[in-house]
């Protein structure tokens, strides 16, 4: 190279480092670009995250690599997908991205300890209350104003009966001490379970008292199928009977000892819901309690949103307020009637009352 030549060049890379340092600047000097920096890491991150491990989590993926580490081609051929692993790659590196698998001699596996947790099937409530917040949540979050001005609700079908009745075991320890303390634990007991979901309530009266007997009705027909099979797996089939029904419909005498409503009051509209307490009331025994648990108004951003999302649907309406469910059992019939907030702190409260009066009826 002669000494033109040198010279020519040096002159270039002094420009382009120029150039360099005035993109560097303007880029520095745009205030968009530390808020779209701390976004990705505040928001946009913990949302991917949320998506990948609600994905991971309910395609398998994470029990699966809870077995041990496992190439792209045996996790897609685990899932069913044609043609080898090649394409998954893309979502499983995301995964690796973000922290929460591992990668290493041509094999996936578990990295982060969130990822590591929601593998495990004790945490399947928890797994499936994360996949509520993912398609759930954030669906009406996103939609509200629109449906709002168009005038659209949501139905029944938006929802997934299957993840709701896992995820709504969430509160499963409550529930327990709501039953523990209401459940008569000697006498035989018959039972009604209205909207049993999953089943397991009807399980832990059942292992409560064995002279309990019971009829567990749910209004989604998968969800009835889904719980004869668990009654039928945990060996209770013949002390429980299964049947899909909505407690509005359905044909039967007066009989039971105790009618339990778990997480579901707010399925029905709230002008619709006295009416649903009285029927509740009208197939109690005289003498017989309606034990009716359920998240109020007020609690954290979980619950608004839960509260959101039926007050923004076709069939239900918005969680109760403590003072006004009190005021419906009252108006549907039932004596003494009590609420109590099983966890200090938790919008979660155990109703009672009782039916001292087999076939009143609530007054308009
Ligand atoms: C949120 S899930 C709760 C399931 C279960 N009780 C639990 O706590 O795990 C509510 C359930 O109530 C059922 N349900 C709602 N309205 C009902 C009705 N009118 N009659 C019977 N079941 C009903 C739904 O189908 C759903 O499975």
């Amino acid at each position: 190279m002669d000494v033109k030549m040198l010279a020519t060049s040096a002159r270039h890379r002094s420009r382009t480092t120029a150039t360099h340092a005035r993109a560097l600047a303007r880029i520095v000097g745009n205030r968009q670009i530390p808020l779209l920096l701390s976004l990705s890491k505040n928001l946009a991150t913990p949302v991917y995250r949320a998506f990948f491990l609600t994905s991971a989590a309910g395609h398998g993926v994470l029990r699966t690599l809870a077995q041990g580490p496992a190439g792209a081609d045996e996790l897609a051929a685990g899932l069913g997908i044609p043609g080898g692993g090649d394409r998954l790659r893309s979502w499983l590196d995301i995964g690796v991205q973000l922290g929460d698998l591992g990668f290493g001699d041509g094999r996936y596996r578990l990295r982060s300890r969130v990822a590591k947790a929601l593998s495990r099937p004790e945490n399947d409530a928890v797994s499936a209350a994360l996949e509520e917040v993912v398609r759930f949540h954030a669906t009406v979050l996103l939609q509200a104003p629109a449906m709002l001005r168009d005038g659209r609700r949501l139905s029944l079908g938006d929802q997934d009966g299957g993840v709701i009745a896992r995820s709504s075991r969430i509160v499963q320890p409550f529930i327990e001490e709501a039953i523990a303390r209401t459940l008569d634990r000697t006498s035989p007991v018959r039972l009604l379970e209205i909207g049993c979901g999953s089943g397991v309530y009807v399980r832990y009266a059942a292992s409560l008292n064995p002279r309990l007997s019971a009829l567990a009705i749910d209004l989604q027909e998968e969800v009835a199928e889904e719980a004869a099979a668990n009654m039928a797996r945990w060996g209770l089939a013949n002390r429980v009977r299964t049947r899909h029904g909505d407690l509005r419909a359905l044909e039967l005498q007066p009989q039971f000892d105790l009618v339990t409503m778990h997480n579901n009051i707010y399925y029905f509209p709230k002008a619709e819901r006295t009416a649903a307490l009285e029927r509740a009331r009208a197939l109690l025994a005289p003498g017989g309690r309606l034990l009716l648990t359920t998240s109020c108004q007020g609690g954290n951003a979980g619950l608004r949103a839960l509260n959101l999302w039926f007050e923004n649907a076709d069939f239900g309406g918005p969680l109760p307020h403590e003072h006004e469910l009190v005021w419906q059992m009252e108006r549907a019939g039932f004596t003494g009637v009590s609420a109590t907030q099983i966890v200090p702190g938790e919008q979660f409260r155990a109703f009672v009352g009782t039916n001292a009066h087999a076939f009143r009826t609530a007054q308009a």
